[in-house]
Parts: structure tokens; sequence; C-alpha cells
């Protein structure tokens, strides 16, 4: 089989940045160069200060950069030394033409290949890292075909990244399973193995799953739909436990120990978020559409209206306790990123209910221990709200979570990050206007405790249990 010696991967972002510094520090023998088009993102890299927050990336990172991990915006050089190529650009769904709100937009991953097609000078195996629809491996391997020769050959791959944002470091250092697909031909086999050999430098061969290549890609998008599903499951479950006095925490346990079922993944909250969730749902649903399957297509649709409607479900609750206005109401919005352990924002919840504290004309205070100034109003200021200077007058952003809460009429718990169950909520009642709701959208907090205090509490999946 093909040897690796050296790595290159386009798209230094949440995945091949990630993924490829934990390569290069499992693999001291394979030299791995990360590039991207993005300078600022590249010099970012190279800094103490790096572009994604990832608890442990840092110390990997530290620790093999200028050794064998580099990050380059040259492009052509890296490819032309490469055996093998991760590409690991994004796919975001697409906003216009043809399948826009559903399709991935496979611009970046086109761009991508054409680049490798265009300066190669030797064979490559080429992977998809990248989530794509099922099938772009064949688009892929006609560009780079059309572009090799007799002394050139390309092997195209499919592995699929299923790290977790907030846990990616771990989830790379011991992955429930490694998958990789392609084509069932000799030569798509010996990529394969290459691959695989890469990947066994730590992680045990019994957990690297290798397959045909629309397996592989169709696997990743079922992973994304499955998890989503059971997000979107409990959450609807949670609707029923407001209404009937059943605890939501209670059920998912109570289910959760059948061991057919699990307990993972059974949290409910005001919705999921992420770059992937919906973005993969709705390639799903795609699909299902191209393939002449409309039922399949609304099943998983319905995973991610289901989410939709429990981020509008929160905020009417908020309204509705609120005495039903929130005009000029100070609301404290604790947590901006999507999950804890990050700093993404990309479909974060939070997102979703700012805009609609922000149409209903209430002051919102915001703070996240990770996501900055910018990021939040470069979010809170795409399509809805245009003016800039306008929503700087509705929003501020606090740098504790106590300098939010002062003054505001409710909390509104919109990520789970470990900090919060932490605070000193006496100390929070004190300032607060009076009465002082806190809306749990995480389930993180101890409602008995706060109630205790003073605090009105409302929390997904449960029954409001103040009456007035
Ligand atoms: P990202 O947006 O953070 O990073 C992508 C990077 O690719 C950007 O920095 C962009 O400048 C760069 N790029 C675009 N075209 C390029 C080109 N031709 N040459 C070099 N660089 C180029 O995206 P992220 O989150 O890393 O996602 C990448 C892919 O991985 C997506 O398909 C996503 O669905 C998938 N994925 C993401 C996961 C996540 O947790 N974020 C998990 C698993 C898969």
């Amino acid at each position: 089989t093909t040897q690796v010696k050296k790595i290159c991967c386009l798209g230094a972002g949440y995945v091949g940045g990630p993924t490829c510094a934990v390569i290069a520090y499992k693999c001291h023998d394979i030299d791995v160069t990360i590039v991207d088009l993005n300078e600022a993102r590249i010099a970012a890299w190279n800094s103490d200060n790096l572009p994604i927050y990832e608890p442990g990336l840092d110390k990997i990172v530290f620790e093999r950069r200028g050794k064998n991990l580099f990050f380059t915006t040259q492009v052509e050089q890296a490819v032309i030394e490469a055996d093998l190529i991760f590409v690991s650009v994004n796919t975001p769904t697409k906003k216009s033409g043809l399948g826009a709100g559903f399709a991935a937009d496979l611009a970046y991953v086109e761009s991508a290949t054409r680049q490798i097609a265009n300066v190669a000078k030797s064979s490559k195996i080429v992977v998809e890292k990248s989530t794509v629809p099922c099938r772009t491996a064949e688009s892929m391997r006609t560009i780079l075909e059309a572009n090799s020769n007799e002394n050139i050959r390309f092997d195209i791959l499919s592995n699929p990244e299923f790290l977790a944002e907030g846990t990616a470091i771990n989830d790379l250092l011991s992955p429930d399973r490694v998958l990789i697909g392609g084509l069932q031909t000799p030569e798509g086999i010996r990529a394969q193995q290459a691959l695989v050999e890469v990947y066994a430098h730590w992680v045990p061969t019994d957990r690297i799953i290798t397959t045909n290549l629309w397996s592989s890609e169709l696997s990743k998008l079922a992973a994304n739909a499955l998890l989503a599903q059971r997000i979107s499951s409990i959450n609807a479950l949670s609707a029923i436990c407001e209404a009937t006095g059943a605890d939501i925490d209670e059920v998912a346990y109570a289910c959760g120990r059948d061991t057919r079922i699990g307990p993972k993944f059974l949290k409910a909250s005001v919705g999921f978020g992420g770059s992937c969730f919906q973005k993969d749902i709705l390639n799903l649903v795609y699909l299902s559409e191209q393939l002449n399957l409309p039922e399949v297509a609304a099943y998983w649709k319905q995973v991610v209206d289901l989410n939709d409607y429990q981020k509008k479900r929160f905020v009417s609750r908020i309204i509705k306790t609120l005495f039903n206005t929130i005009t000029n109401k100070k609301i404290a919005v604790l947590g901006f990123a999507f999950k804890k352990d990050t700093g993404d924002t990309r479909e974060s919840a939070a997102i979703a209910l700012c805009k609609d504290f922000i149409q209903e004309n209430a002051k919102v205070r915001i703070y996240d221990p990770k996501v900055s100034t910018e990021q939040i109003f470069m979010d809170l200021s795409t399509p809805g709200v245009d003016n800039l200077d306008a929503l700087k007058k509705r929003v501020t952003i606090a740098k504790t979570a106590y300098e939010a809460s002062e003054d505001a009429d409710a909390i509104v718990i919109a990520t789970e990050w470990d900090e919060f169950k932490e605070l000193d909520f006496p100390k929070i009642y004190e300032k607060m206007h009076k009465p002082a709701f806190i809306f749990d959208g995480r389930l993180i907090l101890d409602a008995e405790n706060l109630r205790n205090i003073g605090f009105r509490v409302h929390t997904i999946g449960r029954e409001d249990r103040d009456f007035y």
C-alpha cells in the first residue's frame, strides 16, 4: 500500500484545524500542512491566539506547530507536495437558486477540487472530509479524472468527521469510530488502506470502519439526522410536560434507563443549534425529494420544524409570563454560543431568541464567556435587523453574568455554560427588578433553590408553578 508521508488539508476551520492538528500530534512521521484562503484565519493559527476555542486544542497545536504541523495560505505548494489531501471546506445551505434553503452549496468543494486538479503534478489520494450530499465524490472524481493523465491518478475517499464542537479534541483522540468510504476497486481499496494506516497510529483498528463511498457519505447525514431527531423528540415531549405536570428530566431519565434507548442526547432545551444539524437534515430532505421520496423528506423536515417551534414556544412563554409585554423590559441573556465550551454561534438558539426580544422592543443584555462582541452584533444584524446603531440602542454586551443581570426584569439561560450553575444567585436577585424572573432554557439550574431566594422560575419541560 501507499504510505502517506505528507498530508495537506484545504480548509482551516472547526473541522480541518482540530482534525489535522490531532493527526500531526499522533503521527510524528507525517508532515501535516493546513491551508486556507482566509489570511486572517491562518495568521491566527500561527499566533498565540488560535481562531477557534476548543478545550485542549492549543496545547496540541503549540506542541506540534513548526515541527510537523504547518498553517499557510500557500495552497499550491501544499497540494503539490502532499500524497493525501483532505477537503475540509465549508458546505453551507444554499441561499439562492435551485434547492435554496435545503441543498448544500458545493461551490467551495468544487473550487477546492479544481484547485487540486490544476496544480497536482503527481498522484494523490483526495479525501472528502466536508459533509456533502450523497454521491458528491462522483462529481469530484469526474473533475479530477478529466484532469489526470497516465502519470497522475486521483483516488477519492469519503472520511466524514464525527467530532462534536466543545469536545473535539477528546472525540478525535478516542473516536467511537472512524469511517472511511472508498470505491471497491483494487485502487480504491488500496487508497482506503493508506488512510486506515494513518488513523491506526492511535485508533484501534476495530474502530476503523471501511465501507463503499456512498454508504460513508450517507452515514454522516444519517448520524446527524438521528442525533437531531432525538433532541426534537425530547423537545416535543417537553411541550407535553409543561401542559401536564410531568417533568421532562424525569421522563428522559426513565426512558433513557432502557438500554435500547440509552441516556445520551435526551436533554430537553430551547432547541439545537450549530452549523451542522439543521444544514445536514435539510440536505437529507433535499436528497429525499430528488429521489422522489416525499414522505421520507417530510419525516426528516419535521425534525427541523419542531426545533423552530421549540424556540418560538419558549419566547411566547417568556412574553406571556412577563405580563404579555416585554417592551423596554431588560432581559439578561446568559450564553450566546450554540452550546457550552465553544465560541461558535452558527445557528445558535440564542440568536433566534434575541432577535425575537428585539422585535418586541425589549432591552437585551448579553453575556457569553467565549463569544466576542463583534460576533454577537454580526449575528444579530444579519437579516431582519439592519441598522447597527438602532441595534446598539437595544442590545448591550456585558462582561459578566452579574453585569448582565443588573436591573434586569428577567434572566434567560440560552447556553448551558457550567459557570452559570455556580453563580451567586442571592447577589443577582438583590440587584434585579422585582418580581425577578429566570427562564431556564437549558435545564441547568436548581429551580427549588432559586425559588427559595425569591425568583420566579420557569423551566422548559416543567409546568409553571407561579400563580398570580
Ligand atoms: P469552517 O467554515 O469553519 O471552515 C471552512 C474553511 O474552509 C474556511 O476557513 C474557508 O476559508 C476555507 N476554504 C473554503 N474554500 C477553500 C479553498 N478552496 N481552499 C482552502 N480553504 C478554503 O467550516 P467547518 O465547521 O470546519 O466545516 C467544514 C466541513 O466539515 C463542513 O462540510 C461541515 O459540514 C463539516 N463538519 C463540521 C463539523 C463541525 O462541528 N463544525 C463536524 C463535522 C463535519
